[in-house]
C-alpha cells in the first residue's frame, strides 16, 4: 500500500468504506495466521523506572507511585498460573529498572523455562546488548520494545535521553533480531504532535523492519506527566493531529495487519480501557489475533499505572482468564494451543 493510501485510510470517515477495511484486515488475518487467538499472560514484575518518558505514569519523577518489585518466587507462581489457565506464553514486563539486574533476570528466565513449557517474552525497556544476549542465552524467546513514533523530533521530545545517550530503539530492535529473538514493536496513537503522515510512516516502518509482533494502542493522558500539559506539548492543528480515539486504533490495527500479514497483533489493554465492553472483540475482528490477560498479583496491579483507569485493575488472574475465554467464544473464535509463535519468525528460522 502506498503512503498516500495509508493516509487516506487513516482519514477515512465513511462507514461503508471502513467496513471494507475491516473485512480486508479480517480476511488477511484468517488467511495468514488463522482463527486462533493466542493468550499471553502479562506479569508486570516491577514498576520501578529510571526513565523520564513524557507520557508514562511510571516515569522516575512521579513520586506518587508506590513502587514494587516482585520476588523470584512470586513471578514463578504467576508463570505456573499461566500454565494452569492454558496460556502458552508469559510476558515479563517492567519499567526500566536496574534493580531487575542481568543475573537475577537470567535466573528467573531459566527457572520458568525449566519448570514450564511456556514461551517467554521480555518487555523490560532499553537494556544493554550484554543483558539482551544473556537473557536470550537463558532461554528468552521474544522481546517487545515499542519505537512509539517514527517521527524522530517528536520521539526526542517525549523521550529524554538517559545519561546523555540518545536512545535508539531501532538499533536495539536490530540487535534483538540478530540475537535470534522474535521481535515486537509498535506505537501509541494520538500523541500530541503526531500527524497523519507520521502515523502512516509508523505503519510503513512495521513492514520495513519485518516485525513479528505489533502492539498499538491509543495514547492515554496521565495527569502526572509532562504530556498532560497542552502548553508544553501542544497538539497540531486539528486537520493534522491524529486523534487518540478508539476508531483510529482500529484503523491502525487493520492497516498493521495488511502491512504485516503474518505478525501477531494483540487487542491491547489500552484499547480495552477506551471501550471495556467491546474494544478487544472489535480489535480481534479487525486484524488482531492475540490477547494479553493480566497475571500480576492483585496487590500490585493498581500500582502499575502507565495510564489511568487501566482495564482489569481489580480482577484476579482467574477472573481475566475466564473473561477472555468468554469474549473469544462470543465472537466465534478459538483459543490457540501451544506457544503461538509468529509464522513470520518461524518462516525465517525454519525455511
Ligand atoms: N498511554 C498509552 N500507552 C502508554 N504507554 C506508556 N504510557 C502510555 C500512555 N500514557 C505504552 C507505551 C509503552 C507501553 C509499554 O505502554 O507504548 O511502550
Ligand atoms: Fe481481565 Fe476481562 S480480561 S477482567
Amino acid at each position: 500500500m502506498k503512503h498516500s493510501e495509508i493516509v487516506q485510510w487513516l482519514r477515512e470517515t465513511d462507514p461503508a468504506r471502513l467496513a471494507r477495511l475491516w473485512r480486508e484486515a479480517d480476511l488477511a488475518r484468517q488467511r495468514h495466521v488463522g482463527g486462533d487467538i493466542h493468550l499471553r499472560g502479562l506479569i508486570e514484575l516491577s514498576n520501578h523506572c529510571v526513565r523520564l518518558c513524557g507520557y508514562c505514569g511510571l516515569r522516575a519523577a512521579n513520586a506518587k507511585v508506590r513502587r514494587y518489585r516482585m520476588t523470584e518466587d512470586e513471578i514463578l507462581d504467576c508463570a505456573h498460573s499461566a500454565v494452569e489457565l492454558g496460556y502458552g506464553t508469559v510476558v515479563l514486563q517492567s519499567g526500566e529498572d536496574p534493580g531487575v539486574d542481568a543475573d537475577w533476570m537470567t535466573r528467573v528466565i531459566r527457572r520458568i523455562k525449566a519448570e514450564t513449557p511456556l514461551a517467554v517474552t521480555l518487555s523490560l525497556g532499553e537494556r544493554s546488548d550484554d543483558e539482551l544476549a544473556a537473557w536470550r542465552e537463558a532461554g528468552a524467546d521474544r522481546y517487545l520494545l515499542r519505537f512509539e513514533t517514527s517521527n524522530r523530533a517528536l520521539y526526542q521530545r517525549i523521550h529524554p535521553p538517559r545519561n546523555g545517550a540518545r536512545s535508539d530503539r531501532l538499533a536495539i530492535l536490530a540487535t534483538l533480531r540478530r540475537l535470534g529473538y522474535e521481535i515486537g514493536s509498535g506505537v501509541m496513537i494520538g500523541i500530541p504532535g503526531q500527524s497523519y503522515d507520521d502515523l502512516a510512516r509508523d505503519i510503513e516502518l512495521f513492514a520495513a523492519i519485518g516485525l513479528d509482533m505489533i502492539g498499538v494502542g491509543p495514547y492515554l493522558v496521565h495527569p502526572e506527566t509532562p504530556l498532560a500539559d497542552p502548553l508544553e506539548h501542544p497538539p497540531l492543528a486539528e486537520d493534522r493531529q491524529v486523534p487518540n480515539s478508539e476508531l483510529m486504533t482500529y484503523k491502525v490495527v487493520a492497516l498493521a495487519r495488511l502491512a504485516c500479514p503474518r505478525a501477531n497483533i494483540p487487542a491491547t489493554t489500552a484499547l480495552a480501557t477506551l471501550n471495556s465492553r467491546t474494544g478487544r472483540e472489535l480489535g480481534l475482528e479487525r486484524g488482531a489475533n492475540v490477547i494479553m490477560p493480566n497475571l500480576t498479583p492483585p496487590e500490585y496491579r493498581a500500582d502499575y499505572e502507565i495510564y489511568p483507569d487501566k482495564a482489569c485493575i481489580t480482577e484476579t488472574a482467574e477472573d481475566c482468564g475466564r473473561c477472555v475465554q468468554r469474549r473469544i467464544e462470543s465472537i466465534g473464535r478459538t483459543v490457540g494451543a501451544g506457544r503461538g509463535d509468529s509464522p513470520s519468525y518461524v518462516g525465517r528460522h525454519d525455511p
